[in-house]
């Protein structure tokens, strides 16, 4: 089992903006480097709120893809696929459903804000109660240990949790997992005695203090292998042999990108500036942003505070530029047209290579394709060793 894998997730929603590259894609970036990590196009959930206009989910999926790449996302570091072309992620999301309470599925909080947020369809519907379980499936059904995900997709992690335990409790106490207790046991000699009592302590008396102290005895118990202590520490919480691994939530900091109204960048605020935006476009966009309302004359003083322009600076100039900006802006020093070309010139540079292997990527469908089946067929095989578990302890052998 691989300790420490990343997997992530992210709905089709075509190219993307800079509110996406530094709320989300960035962080994607920095963990390719240190975790095995697996990011897929969610192109099952985007039917679960848009299964009447199936029609632009394709191209939506690799403009998105083609997004990734150009911000440094690394097929050769990273395991990049479609949801719909790894089979497993939808077996296993049936068979979690045979063992999954409604109840926990009508608690989650997304369920009726969506419900309500799209009032405009309807979404009482079986695919779309269910989807934080497809979403479930998505992560244990590679072993992922971290999901970085923003704030308001945590409750959907916990169900991950939840589903993952119960299904530990389920079907995880088998013969062999007897088995395995004992021939650990032996091996902890003499300081068996005291675990056997942590375990009555806590099966009796739901002590959990006893929790605390059960872990730091087997991290400091040398003579267990890692499967062993994960036995004993199954065997103490009475969940069985851990065939689901419970998953983390990687909270991903909310953007500080302003959008150009200084709200959030949001595609429904029609306020973005994507990633394969035009130099020029990118200044027009600036020129239209609203600034301090206290400037209305080029010799009328402002404070950046009250100005969205200045947000962005914040993001993208350097010390010196903000200097200049504050001291030009409170003696009228500048004109608020310099400002904006001043910040414009921070955003083009990072914009720059992006828009270059964006436009080459996007000339070249065949690469995209390839990236995708090798990726689909790589985590195939991870998520079949799962499967091949799961089936065993679900009768299924075939
Ligand atoms: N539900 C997530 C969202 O709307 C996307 C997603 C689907 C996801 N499956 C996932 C995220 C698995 C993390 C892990 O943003
Ligand atoms: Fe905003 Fe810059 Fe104009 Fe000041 S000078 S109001 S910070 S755009």
């Amino acid at each position: 089992m691989s300790a420490e894998r990343v997997l992530s997730g992210m709905r089709p929603t075509g190219s993307l903006h800079l509110g996406h590259y530094h709320g989300v894609i960035e962080n994607w970036v920095r963990l390719q480097d240190n975790y095995e990590c697996l990011f897929f196009v969610a192109d099952w959930h985007a039917l679960t709120t848009q299964y009447d206009a199936p029609q632009n989910i394709a191209q939506a999926g690799r403009d998105m893809v083609i997004d990734w790449l150009a911000a440094g996302l690394d097929p050769e570091k990273a395991i990049i696929f479609q949801q719909s072309q790894v089979l497993q992620h939808a077996e296993l999301h049936l068979l979690l459903s045979m063992m999954t309470p409604l109840g926990w599925l009508e608690r989650v909080p997304t369920y009726k804000d969506q419900q309500e947020k799209l009032s405009h369809k309807d979404l009482s519907t079986y695919g779309f109660l269910g989807y934080p379980l497809l979403q479930s499936a998505d992560i244990l059904v590679y072993d992922a240990k971290h999901v970085p995900v923003g704030e308001d997709q945590v409750p959907h992690i916990e169900l991950t949790r939840e589903v993952a335990r119960r299904f530990n409790h389920l079907y995880g106490r088998t013969p062999e997992f007897e088995q395995e207790v004992i021939a650990a046991l032996k091996k902890l000699g003499a300081t068996a005695k005291p675990y056997k009592e942590l375990r009555q302590r806590y099966q009796q008396e739901g002590d959990h203090e006893v929790l605390g102290q059960a872990e730091a005895f087997l991290a400091g118990a040398e003579v267990l292998s890692t499967a062993d202590k994960e036995s004993l520490w199954g065997w103490l919480v009475g969940s069985g042999k851990s065939i689901l691994v419970e998953p983390a939530a990687l909270l991903t900091k909310a953007s500080k990108m302003p959008g150009l109204d200084g709200q959030k960048m949001s595609k429904s605020y029609n306020n973005t500036i994507s990633l394969r935006e035009t130099p020029e476009d990118v200044a027009k966009k600036l020129k239209a942003m609203p600034t301090d309302p206290a400037r209305i004359r080029r010799t009328d003083a402002g404070n950046p505070k009250n100005c969205p322009v200045w947000q962005l600076h914040e993001v993208y100039s350097d010390d010196a530029k903000k200097q200049w900006v504050t001291e030009g802006c409170t003696s009228a020093g500048i004109g608020c047209i310099d400002c904006k070309n001043a910040v414009a010139e921070g955003i083009n540079v990072v914009l720059a290579p992006m828009r270059a292997r964006a436009a080459e990527l996007a000339a070249d469908p065949e690469k995209i394709d390839r990236i995708l089946r090798d990726g689909a067929q790589r985590a195939r095989a991870l998520a079949d060793e799962t499967m091949a578990r799961v089936r065993a302890v679900m009768g299924l052998t075939g």
